[in-house]
């Protein structure tokens, strides 16, 4: 297949999502050094912008030349050293991803475990957190992108700040659809990635860490076993010397600035607030078909809806239906939800109300095919109906 083949999609899965055009176009400007004065300027832009979407002032906040993953290593790898002490909080697949970093880094990992579908509690991690004194760090996913579940991070921030550790949050999913406010929360480390509501493609991960955190990172007696991503030698690139460390992807860097420009003119309250205001419709036409959440009420997630297959229908033959026929992806279940959850999600770009119809009405007509009962139609006013309401 030729590049010219390869076909334009509707992104509703769990990311990438959509990329706008002036993104696209920016990764077109010409390729400089990533030692060129000229390239600078875009790091210190892109890095201010992050520091706003992360409300945060930490010296430190940077995208890292990797997806989400590389960030959650990077988080691990600098913080943890070999003996160390963390508890992580599972409530899905990304959470259990996460504890098996901080082991691959050498700690001694506690686990502590919550059905999935439901938010991390701050009483049961304060109630944990007193079985384990002198533990170095706390990991925790703010969106469980396998869930389409939200934790309540300010509270568990408060818990994780008592206990005297260090914060680690992975914001992957959240960063740019839901709040993520890193000072006013205490916020230690914390991560994301391009391709989902910043509205980028896949490549960066911003991160960021506050002084405590570099301060942990800057006195560690051990090396970081990762040479790529060590923080010390990545801060000198970002923050003082610009010294040589590993060539930085220029074009992606240019995307990300681009799509950062394009969240500073949205604003970040109304880019919230888009995000809230589609998930609302969505959930409504979900429910409407007649189809169940999965995520726990007042802990569902605006950039990603799970939702459960209905009994007799074949999850394969609807996502394959929704590809092939309408150009939409949406996402499969993950873990224990593999084979039993859709994930849609609404993300970035992604996250426009005429994608809730296109998505909403290709399901109606690929489950009626599949013999599944469904009033036409009426996932379509449901969702109207919740986005009238919102708007009110
Ligand atoms: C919550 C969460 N954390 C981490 C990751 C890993 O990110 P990536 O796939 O970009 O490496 C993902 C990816 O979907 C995620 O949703």
């Amino acid at each position: 297949m030729n590049q010219s083949q390869l076909p334009q999609r509707m992104l509703l899965g769990a990311g990438p999502s959509t990329v706008h055009p002036r993104v696209l176009q920016a990764m077109t400007m010409p390729v400089v050094g990533h030692l060129d004065p000229a390239f600078f300027q875009v790091m210190d832009d892109v890095c201010d912008m992050l520091r706003e979407v992360f409300h945060t002032e930490n010296k430190m906040t940077v995208p890292i030349s990797s997806t989400g993953t590389g960030a959650m290593e990077t988080a691990c790898a600098n913080v943890i050293e070999p003996g160390d002490e963390v508890l992580i909080c599972r409530n899905g697949y990304f959470g259990i991803r996460l504890a098996d970093i901080a082991e691959r880094c050498g700690a001694t990992v506690h686990l502590m475990d919550t059905p999935w579908g439901k938010a991390v509690d701050p009483q049961m991690l304060r109630d944990e957190l007193k079985r384990h004194p002198g533990l170095k760090a706390v990991g925790v996913v703010h969106a469980e992108t396998s869930t389409g579940v939200l934790s309540f991070i300010k509270e568990l921030m408060d818990v994780i700040r008592e206990a005297g550790a260090l914060s680690i949050v992975d914001a992957v999913t959240s960063l740019g659809g839901h709040e993520v406010r890193m000072d006013d929360w205490g916020i230690d480390i914390c991560y994301s990635a391009t391709q989902k509501c910043l509205g980028a493609p896949p490549g960066l991960a911003p991160i960021s860490l506050s002084p405590a955190a570099m301060d942990v990172v800057s006195k560690r007696p051990t090396k970081v076993q990762s040479f790529y991503f060590n923080l010390k030698d990545l801060e000198a690139y970002w923050n003082a010397t610009r010294a040589y460390h590993h060539t930085s992807p220029i074009n992606m860097t240019y995307a990300l600035r681009e799509a950062l420009r394009m969240m500073m003119e949205e604003g970040l309250e109304n880019r919230i607030q888009r995000h809230a205001r589609v998930a609302a419709g969505l959930r409504a036409g979900v429910e409407a078909l007649g189809l169940s959440l999965l995520a726990e009420e007042g802990h569902r997630l605006n950039p990603l809806t799970t939702l459960s297959i209905p009994d007799g229908v074949e999850d394969a033959k609807v996502r394959g239906a929704l590809l092939n026929d309408y150009d939409i992806e949406i996402g499969g279940g993950l873990g224990e939800f593999a084979g039993k959850a859709w994930r849609i999600g609404l993300m970035g770009e992604s996250a426009r109300e005429k994608n809730v119809f296109a998505v909403l009405s290709a399901l109606e007509s690929i489950l009626a095919k599949e013999g599944y009962e469904v009033a036409f139609g009426a996932s379509l006013s449901a969702a109207q109906r919740a986005i009238a309401t919102f708007d009110e």
